[in-house]
């Protein structure tokens, strides 16, 4: 099939790499004409395991191309997906405004008929909105149809889910975008599951809600954990491995981050007191979150007593392994909040130090490696559990260090070795 992805963003690039991947003919179209002219040139605008590769490959055999001409991307296509961004407004309610754009853009180069996706984040309602716009602006007569198809993907694994889902979502309104929908994502072999757009719309919306919910129900209980004297991870156990809770995002730590959860969770409370069920469990969800990274602060404090003057090393900058994104990363949050306070940082993450220098500026000294982090610290912050991190010489840490502290935001170390090592140890949720 020919398919146009309008937005070359993390979304719309893994997903029109691996639609290219399955054997369709793809354009990736984007008005930023600098991001198109990166991929162009064989660079990469977001850091993804295994996408760069897997462009080169389908740009080489010839299914994958970039564009800054959304208007012929639609005019050549038969499936048009748009995958531009839904930020958080003030109010927390998203930003809808590229997608209105987007949809204006698309009714004007409408030639023929059309199938039209929905494959950012959005709140119910807006393929309602989608649909009339497109009415309202198009230039010919000609059938078209909007659906919903939103995406499971996880930054850093991105790939892998893409190529081997749990289930595709379609939501549909006609029997020729369930065919074409269906016919596209046969190559994966998965279940389907169809429903009406808007039933695909709070799919996506529920299932990040959800996640955070167990992140937020297992962060609560760390704190009851920490107070009882209970280990969280052997609770997290305990209850996981009853299959109707699974095991799954039962990790406890310094809190959920990155661009979907915090917007996604934002979104889903305003949607619902706009339809006049407000959701507050999900407020709950998002006070749970804010007070991770108020306990970690504590927590330090608790270890140097006073935090004016100390020194800091952070371990971690990205809101998980394996990414560069710190967008609502915690790691920013408390390294600000211990800045408010006096402390001096100094930081190390293997891949997101650059984008990290967008939110911190000069205002901490970045670091080649943990050692160097360790160098004259008072205390250590583990912030995301990266794999270079499970791999410690302690005695070279202890040695470079003011005083050995530690603050395990991931609970990732043995608290036994480290304090037989005479470090200080704060967990979140361990007995102490
Ligand atoms: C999330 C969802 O997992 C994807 O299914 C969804 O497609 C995506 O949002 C999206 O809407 O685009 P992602 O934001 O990449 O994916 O990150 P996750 O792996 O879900 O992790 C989110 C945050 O939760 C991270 O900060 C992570 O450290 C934290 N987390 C996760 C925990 O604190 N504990 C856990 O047990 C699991």
């Amino acid at each position: 099939m020919k398919l146009a992805i309008i937005g070359t963003g993390y979304v719309g690039l893994v997903t029109g790499t691996c639609l290219a991947e399955i054997g369709n003919d793809v354009i990736c179209a984007d008005n930023d004409s600098r991001k198109i002219e990166v991929l162009n040139d064989g660079g990469m605008p977001i850091y993804e395991p295994g996408l760069k590769e897997l462009i080169a490959k389908n740009r080489t055999e010839g299914r994958l191309s970039f564009s800054t001409d959304i208007g012929e991307a639609v005019r050549v296509s038969d499936i048009v997906f748009i995958c531009v961004g839904t930020p958080s407004r003030e109010d927390g309610s998203a930003d809808l405004t590229a997608i209105e754009k987007v949809s204006q853009a698309i009714a004007g180069s409408i030639n023929s008929y059309k199938l039209i996706v929905e494959k950012s984040t959005v709140p119910v309602e807006t393929g309602e909105w989608v649909k009339r716009t497109i009415h309202t602006f198009k230039k010919e007569e000609t059938d078209f149809d909007v659906a919903s198809n939103p995406e499971f993907l996880r930054e850093g694994s991105a790939l892998d889910d893409f190529m081997h889902p749990d289930r595709v979502v379609i939501g549909v309104e006609s029997e020729r975008a369930e065919k074409m929908l269906r016919e596209l994502y046969e190559p994966l072999n998965t279940k389907i599951v169809v429903t009406n757009i808007e039933g695909a719309e709070i799919i996506k919306h529920a299932s990040n809600s959800f996640l955070a919910t167990k992140i937020s129900f297992i962060n609560a209980l760390s704190n009851i954990c920490e107070k009882a004297g209970a280990d969280v991870d052997a609770v997290a156990e305990g209850i996981g491995l009853d299959k109707r809770i699974n095991t799954h995002f039962l990790k406890a730590g310094i809190g959920f981050g990155g661009s979907c959860f915090p917007k996604d969770v934002k979104a889903f409370i305003h949607i619902s007191e706009k339809l006049g069920c407000p959701f507050n469990l999900l407020k709950e969800v998002e006070r749970i979150n804010e007070m991770q990274k108020e306990i970690a602060v504590k927590k330090v404090t608790e270890m140097l007593w006073n935090i004016p003057g100390k020194v800091i090393g952070v371990w971690g900058l990205a809101f998980k392994p394996n990414t560069d994104d710190v967008r609502s990363a915690p790691a920013i949050a408390i390294i600000k909040r211990l800045q408010a306070e006096g402390a001096k940082i100094k930081v190390f993450d293997p891949e997101a130090m650059e984008t990290a220098k967008s939110k911190l500026g000069d205002s901490v000294t970045y670091c080649s490696d943990i050692y160097e982090t360790a160098k004259d610290s008072d205390c250590i912050i583990l912030m995301t559990e990266w794999d270079v991190f499970k791999e410690v010489d302690w005695n070279k840490i202890k040695d470079a260090m003011k005083q050995p502290a530690l603050m395990d935001g991931r609970n990732l170390y043995d608290p036994d070795e480290l304090k037989n090592l005479g470090f200080k140890y704060a967990g979140m949720g361990r007995e102490v």
